[in-house]
């Protein structure tokens, strides 16, 4: 974070976060520019200023330089607080350039084990399954966001023979597993007191055993209720009977699979946030919404901010502004609520209504910039 001033200057700034703004490709500059414009409404209304710091990188940025991640890039991206990260990825870009040279270089790099995932099926949202009320679908997916079958173990030998082998191996450290279970462990215990552990025991007896005694370990010390559900009995509970669920805690590709089945319970992926956290803060975390670049319907006005908004309020929270972060998610509440708007300016111009930027507060926090 940076360093507070000790006091509100002239415009009643108490203090400031550094964002890194990384809007990519496709979709993504329109949706983190609204949630750039709902970020700094709440923000005059909480007494804290951003200072936005742009970035390039992505698909685009790759053809026109064969940049993906350069060194004094990341060195940047380490000295700000928080990561805005839109969406990355053209068509024309080959599988894995940027998912594992900037994605997950980044996940590896700033050690942000944990991907936070909420789901939460809001008033006047359709939910893929009718019966669901909002009452019933409220939970949160901590994914383990470092190691298991993303930790690029593996290779391929004696290619294009008959012979050719290919191997993914899952890697799982009692270190890795036991501090992306604290932090689960940790939420379960502000929330409702219940964790579950989502594996695959019976089968995958080794990474399998390793978890599940780090969990029963883990939530003896938390004073948490743990339970557990194979991977694919917990997809059935959760289009079933989801109440079932609070916090889950999974594993790297359990996690990222479980939580396209939760986007698609609460409306879609365009209203899925992420945050890829490091909870020990000794770098920056990055907040994305999990939908991707959408290059279908990039530039046409479409895209639904929500995700990037509600992600934008995660920002927030870890940012330490609570009140502020409850004020976006709130309003997208809000809006939804009053039925959700059909273009990307619509829930831009809903969503700021609700922040209660009224016109006079935009025009006169315009002022005060041009005469600082
Ligand atoms: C996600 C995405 C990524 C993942 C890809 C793009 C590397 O699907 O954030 O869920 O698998 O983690
Ligand atoms: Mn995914």
């Amino acid at each position: 974070m940076a360093p507070d001033s000790g006091g509100s200057d002239a415009s009643g700034v108490a203090r400031t976060h550094v964002v890194t703004h990384l809007p990519g490709d496709g979709v993504g500059p329109e949706v983190t520019d609204v949630a750039r414009a709902c970020v700094d409404a709440v923000a005059a209304r909480h007494g804290f200023g951003i200072d936005w710091r742009p970035c390039d990188l992505g698909g685009r940025h790759y053809l026109t330089t064969g940049e993906v991640l350069p060194d004094p890039v990341l060195a940047e991206l380490r000295r700000s607080d928080a990561v805005l990260l839109g969406a990355v990825g053209t068509p024309d870009v080959p599988p894995g350039v940027l998912e594992r040279g900037l994605l997950l270089r980044l996940r590896f790099e700033l050690d942000l084990y944990v991907n936070l995932r909420p789901s939460k099926l809001r008033p006047g949202v359709g939910g893929a399954v009718g019966k669901h009320q909002p009452s019933d679908l409220d939970f949160v997916i901590v994914r383990e966001n470092t190691e298991g079958l993303y930790a690029g173990a593996g290779g391929t030998v004696h290619r294009g023979s008959e012979f050719e082998t290919a191997t993914e191996e899952s890697l799982n450290t009692r270190a890795g597993v036991r501090r992306c279970v604290q932090y689960a462990a940790r939420l379960a215990k502000s929330r409702s007191g219940r964790l579950t552990l989502v594996h695959k025991t019976n089968v995958l007896t080794h990474a399998g055993d390793l978890w599940h005694r780090v969990a029963r370990e883990v939530a003896g010390e938390a004073g948490v209720e743990l339970s557990y559900a194979h991977v694919d009995a917990a997809c059935l509970w959760m289009v079933d009977d989801p109440k079932r669920f609070d916090v889950i805690v999974t594993d790297n590709l359990f996690g990222d699979i479980i939580s396209d089945l939760g986007a698609a319970l609460t409306g879609g992926l365009g209203y899925a946030p992420s945050g890829n956290l490091n909870p020990d803060r000794t770098g920056p975390s990055i907040f994305e919404p999990v939908h991707g670049s959408a290059p279908d319907i990039a530039g046409k006005g479409l895209a639904n901010p929500a995700g990037a908004v509600l992600s934008a309020s995660l920002m927030l929270a870890h940012l330490g502004e609570n009140a502020a972060a409850a004020a976006l998610d709130d309003a997208v509440s809000a809006v939804l609520a009053a039925g959700a708007p059909a273009s990307t300016g619509e829930w831009e111009k809903a969503l700021l209504v609700q922040l209660g930027a009224s016109q006079a507060d935009r025009v006169g926090s315009a002022d005060r910039g041009m005469a600082s």
